[in-house]
């Protein structure tokens, strides 16, 4: 047994403008199933969990008190999903919230990626198998698909809802004026409404709230960040001048893999370990962890209604879903933690200049912000 932590409680919240209630954290399941070969170098790390430790830490999640779990169908090309199911079998499904994506390719055959209406509706069909179950409660499109005309795309999902094979819609890693697009379109053709926006959003990364969140707040989605501790350097256990060991967390093993991985290139930049200065200074004030103080600046952000944390150890979930509830960060260190990440293009034109329409002219019966206030 790692931890003898007594439970601690979430609080649950609407996910966005809808009726559904999830709890406040998340549960992600990259790590869950393990692939060798795979071009993503993040199934092949020594740290992801085989069924059994998967098992274990969905458990725990539970008896915590979390109810909303999030997958997708190219974790570990459905490894991931199927190790959900299987769990879930064992469970009262009507109990979890479940979460999945679609999107990404599956295979190398011509139709099996995309979000046409053939690759969505097999998608789903493969993931209701793999999950053992008879609905997804949230599915979401995991990235933007170029070759699709955005109508084929949204009839098919609100196909899908009025089958009852999908119960709720969200959206994943898409720009402001997708985001945009999206909503706009499904209110003009009379279509299921989306209700979440999945995104990458941590201390290191802010940029979505000058855009994307600013459709989210106006049009009622309720932000999931993906990476709330950006892979585990929100932590603080990797240190600037040391040489990370490719066996101690999956950002120094993707690193070592691929050196040229998107998402983490620019790690080593100067402001990052500014920004992760202070963390460990507000964590040390308040006797928190530098990853509680992470995730609690998040879940204190209006836009957020669920974190997705990932956790390869019961004692990583212990330690991070302790943020939940009981404790928050005061404003005077909100607002430190927030000028010491705010995005440099936040400043720049065009932000910097169209601020000025909100500080200037003010109607109080049409209070919505145009441009974020960072
Ligand atoms: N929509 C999308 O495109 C997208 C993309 C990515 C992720 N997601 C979702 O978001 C979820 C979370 O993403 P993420 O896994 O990248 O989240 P994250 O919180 O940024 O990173 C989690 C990783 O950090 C390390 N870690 C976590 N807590 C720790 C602690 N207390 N102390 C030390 N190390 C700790 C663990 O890895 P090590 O032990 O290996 O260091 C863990 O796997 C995923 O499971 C997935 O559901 C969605």
């Amino acid at each position: 047994m790692e931890s003898e932590k007594e439970p601690c409680e979430v609080e649950y919240t609407h996910l966005g403008k809808s009726g559904l209630k999830v709890s406040n954290i998340c549960l992600g399941t990259l790590t869950f199933g393990r692939m060798e070969e795979s071009p993503v170098a993040i199934f092949s790390c020594p740290t992801q969990a085989d069924e059994e430790k998967a098992h274990g830490i969905m458990d725990r999640f539970v008896e915590l008190g979390g109810n909303f779990i999030d997958t997708a169908n190219m974790y570990c090309r459905g490894q991931s999903e199927h190790i959900v199911g299987t769990w879930l079998k064992k469970k009262s499904r009507d109990n979890v919230v479940v979460a999945t994506k679609c999107r990404f390719p599956m295979s190398t055959e011509p139709n099996d990626k995309g979000l046409s209406r053939r690759h969505i509706i097999k998608c789903c069909e493969d993931s209701l198998e793999r999950l053992q179950t008879n609905y997804i409660d949230l599915y979401q499109t995991h990235i933007w698909d170029d070759a699709t005309p955005i109508e084929e795309t949204l009839r098919t999902l609100d196909d899908l809802v009025r089958c009852g094979k999908i119960r709720y819609i969200g959206v994943s890693n898409l720009l402001g004026w997708q985001t945009q697009k999206v909503v706009d379109y499904t209110k003009f053709m009379g279509l299921t409404g989306f209700i979440s926006m999945q995104q990458q959003y941590n201390l290191l990364v802010r940029h979505p709230e000058l855009e994307e969140f600013q459709v989210c707040k106006t049009e009622g989605l309720g932000v999931l960040p993906w990476s709330p501790l950006s892979s585990g350097m929100l932590t603080g256990k990797y240190k600037r001048d040391e040489k990370m060991d490719p066996k101690s967390g999956r950002l120094a093993h993707d690193l070592e893999k691929n050196s040229k991985a998107s998402f983490w290139t620019e790690f080593a930049k100067d402001t990052y370990w500014d920004i992760m200065a202070v963390v460990a200074k507000v964590a040390k004030t308040n006797g928190k962890t530098a990853a509680q103080v992470a995730l609690r600046w998040l879940l204190q952000k209006d836009v957020v209604s669920s974190i997705i944390i990932g956790a390869t150890s019961i004692k990583q979930l212990d330690e991070n879903m302790s943020v939940a509830t009981g404790w928050s960060i005061s404003k005077e260190d909100m607002e430190t933690l927030d000028e010491v990440s705010k995005p440099e293009s936040a400043s720049s034109y065009p932000y910097q200049m169209s601020r000025l329409g909100n500080t200037l002219r003010v109607n109080r019966f049409n209070p919505k912000p145009v441009v974020a206030n960072i």
